[in-house]
């Protein structure tokens, strides 16, 4: 965890130390969002991928809308076949592939129920299907009806009291985790919004005891508890999928969202968890990457240690600041 702040002013010496040391770690960040993004053009499997989905999903969102131009989103269909096509060249079919080919074949319906000319759509998604075979199941991309009904149905729980009733927990009892809770957990996490579904984010899970231990070797805030973890996960983020510099930052915010996911889906497994913070300079950071084997071209957002809970526990208050204090409505603009 982050030291408490100097109470005296800092030395000279002490400022330009940090000033370094933040550079230092700045330009570690810049080197490998540099590296990993597509910012200067799609070069890695990854990449390309990448921009497939990115495409794809530009095609959805239009289709998802109330009144989407007709015919909309030619520009997009030519850049995604272009990019198909290298991408079956060099990898054949794989998941990525049947996506672009589902959202493809739907828009070309989708336009053609506005009425539109969809000639040139067709013509485009004919090699791809020559090289890559058809479509197995349209509905795997494009858009699909849904109830306000149903969503209520399913959505029914008391989510102000569920988010109560969660704590971070610092206590566990000593069972195993079972693979099943941890699957669920994730799965839950994937349902995750991301940034144009690019769905970068990644889990390492470790419940063996030795693995934990070795991880949490390298982290810095589990003291009293660590030993206690019938579980630690590491979420990290895919750089590849980012492309501009406006996104430079984007990761983060989705590999935090997506974590939090993660918390709430042990808690709804009936399992206690506890973030634990990668606040962590460049060396401890490549001494984790090392240990599990994190390739450069993702990011380490955090670790979030997990168990079963014990039959009774103490858990901090952890009170928190007034509505009041959080929520500004309507405040007076400009
Ligand atoms: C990103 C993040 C990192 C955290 N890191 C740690 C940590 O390293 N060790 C720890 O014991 N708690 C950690 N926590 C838990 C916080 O201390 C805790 O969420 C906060 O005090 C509020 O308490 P609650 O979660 O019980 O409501 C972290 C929380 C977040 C969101």
């Amino acid at each position: 965890m982050s030291s408490t702040a100097a109470t005296q002013p800092a030395s000279l010496r002490s400022r330009l130390l940090t000033a370094w040391s933040l550079f230092v770690n700045y330009a570690y960040d810049y080197r490998r969002f540099r590296s990993a993004s597509f910012i200067e053009g799609p070069r890695t499997r990854e990449n390309r991928r990448a921009h497939i989905h990115l495409l794809a999903h530009t095609l959805e969102y239009g289709m998802s809308l109330s009144d989407p131009r007709k015919g909309f989103g030619m520009e997009k269909v030519r850049l995604l076949c272009a990019e198909m096509q290298e991408y079956i060249s060099a990898y054949g079919r794989d998941e990525t592939v049947e996506l672009g080919l589902a959202v493809m074949a739907s828009h070309i319906a989708f336009t053609a129920s506005q009425g539109a000319d969809t000639a040139e759509a067709r013509r485009l998604l004919q090699p791809l299907f020559s090289a890559a075979g058809p479509v197995p199941n349209a509905a795997l991309g494009g858009t699909e009806q849904v109830r306000a009904t149903d969503i209520a149905k399913d959505a029914c729980i008391d989510f102000v009291s569920f988010m109560e009733r969660r704590n971070s927990v610092r206590q566990y009892a000593d069972r195993q985790v079972e693979l099943e809770k941890i699957r669920r957990a994730v799965r839950a996490a994937q349902q995750t919004p991301s940034s144009c579904n690019r769905q970068t984010c990644k889990v390492y899970a470790f419940t063996d005891k030795r693995s934990i231990a070795r991880v949490l070797s390298h982290h810095d805030g589990n003291r009293g508890f660590g030993d206690q973890l019938g579980g630690v996960f590491v979420v990290t983020v895919d750089l590849s999928h980012w492309n501009s510099v406006g996104e430079r930052n984007q990761g983060w915010v989705d590999g935090g969202m997506f974590a939090m996911t993660l918390a709430l889906g042990l808690h709804a497994e009936g399992l206690g968890a506890c973030m634990l913070n990668w606040s962590a300079p460049r060396e401890r950071d490549k001494a984790l990457r090392a240990c599990i084997g994190i390739p450069d071209h993702e990011i380490v957002i955090t670790l979030i240690g997990f168990g079963h809970l014990r039959d009774e526990f103490r858990v901090p208050v952890s009170r928190r600041k007034s509505l009041e204090m959080v929520l500004r409505h309507e405040p007076p603009l400009n």
